[in-house]
């Protein structure tokens, strides 16, 4: 019996219809149906930014994107952009700024760069450059694509300062506040749902215990790590933790592995995880600011509820990750994973094993929700 799936979607104002299989990728389709071959394709796992185009106005990696999770998606490729305004500055100032070499990574960097010039105009070139963290290219050295981005996005018109300052290292957490000063943490407020591109609060309800016990079990890090799928804990002084998280986004594989520090305000049952960290593999660097507070839950006796908030940011190779829906719904799914085996360990029971975090399964469920319309197509 066969699989396939028909897809409509609009491709560069066109609407068009593919039959394609479950694993068919938007690049494939693209080049090779649509002979839409401006979207090159390199690393095909995610990483380089080659095959980056727009779904409904995002950036996505198009060789990781599934045509048949696409559904009344409209997608636009550097062929779309022929009488874009924007792209037109963004064409010339590469050429002017010689911001490309081989040109195999350019229809990426452009679709980027023209993201960039839309939804940050005016920023620096510091913010230029974390933006394009996740665009490979293997000739230029970059400096020549900054400059051009710089050129489009910077608010004097593109003159660049004649010295521009060293750029800073990644920039860590200022330090935070002694966990035995009177000062409390910091909690961002609770939130329902995700908020930023960068910020996501979830809340999981624990049944089978109050609040004090929730905390209990939360404060207890060795415990607590038990309960998050692919976390460990190298070190836990009170204060200062060190440990690393495995991910995987389909093939694309990470342990990020770093350290933060806790501050815990008991009164209140609240604590702020601050810390940053590598995947070494991608030489990805992220940095986060983790919230958590245990209360009991409203209207319902023996069970308590944990609100917990990520503020992240994401520089590298993998940065665009940090821009999706999917991560969001990974997050999501880490969170109620931890949520579920906390509520294992309160009645008793050993939280579910597990080696590392991956996302397939949850791919395969939010491909499923985006197909069935329940919302929108995510992008990267
Ligand atoms: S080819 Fe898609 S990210 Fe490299
Ligand atoms: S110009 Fe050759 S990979 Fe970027």
């Amino acid at each position: 019996m066969s699989n396939r799936t028909t897809v409509q979607f609009v491709v560069n104002g066109a609407s068009l219809e593919a039959s394609v299989e479950p694993r068919t990728s938007l690049a494939d389709l693209l080049r090779d149906k649509f002979q839409l071959t401006g979207t090159h394709v390199a690393c095909e796992q995610g990483v380089c930014g080659a095959c980056t185009v727009i779904v409904d106005g995002k950036p996505v990696r198009s060789c990781i994107t599934w045509a048949a999770s696409l559904g009344g998606a409209e997608v636009r490729t550097i062929e779309g952009f022929e009488t874009d305004p924007t792209m037109q500055r963004l064409r010339e100032a590469f050429s002017r700024e010689h911001g490309l070499q081989c040109g195999f990574c350019t229809p990426g960097m452009l679709v980027t760069a023209r993201d960039i010039a839309l939804r940050l105009p005016g920023c620096d070139e510091n913010r230029v450059r974390h933006e394009l963290g996740g665009n490979l290219c293997r000739c230029t050295g970059y400096a020549g694509i900054v400059r051009a981005v710089c050129s489009v996005v910077s608010p004097d018109g593109g003159r660049l300062a004649e010295q521009r300052p060293a750029l800073p290292p990644f920039q860590a957490f200022e330090p935070v506040a002694d966990a035995g000063s009177a000062q409390a943490p910091v909690v961002p407020a609770a939130h329902a749902t995700a908020e930023s591109g960068a910020q996501i609060t979830e809340t999981i309800v624990v049944r089978g215990c109050d609040a004090q016990r929730l905390w209990e079990l939360v404060s207890d890090v060795g415990v607590a790590v038990t309960c998050l799928p692919g976390a460990r804990v190298d070190r836990f002084d009170g204060q200062h933790i060190a440990g690393a998280v495995k991910v995987s986004f389909g093939p694309v594989k990470a342990e990020f592995v770093g350290e933060g520090t806790v501050v815990r305000d008991e009164a209140a049952r609240r604590a702020v995880i601050r810390g940053t960290a590598t995947d070494p593999r991608s030489r990805t660097l992220a940095k986060a600011d983790i919230s958590y507070r245990a209360e009991s839950e409203p209207g319902a006796s023996g069970a308590a509820r944990l609100v917990i908030g990520l503020d992240y940011d994401v520089q590298g190779p993998l940065a665009q990750f940090s821009r999706s829906d999917l991560v969001r719904s990974l997050v999501g799914q880490l969170v109620r994973d931890f949520g579920r085996n906390l509520e294992a360990l309160a009645a008793g029971n050993s939280p579910r094993a597990s080696n590392g975090f991956s996302a397939l399964g949850l791919l395969g469920r939010w491909l499923l929700a985006r197909i069935r319309g329940l919302f929108r197509p995510g992008r990267h």
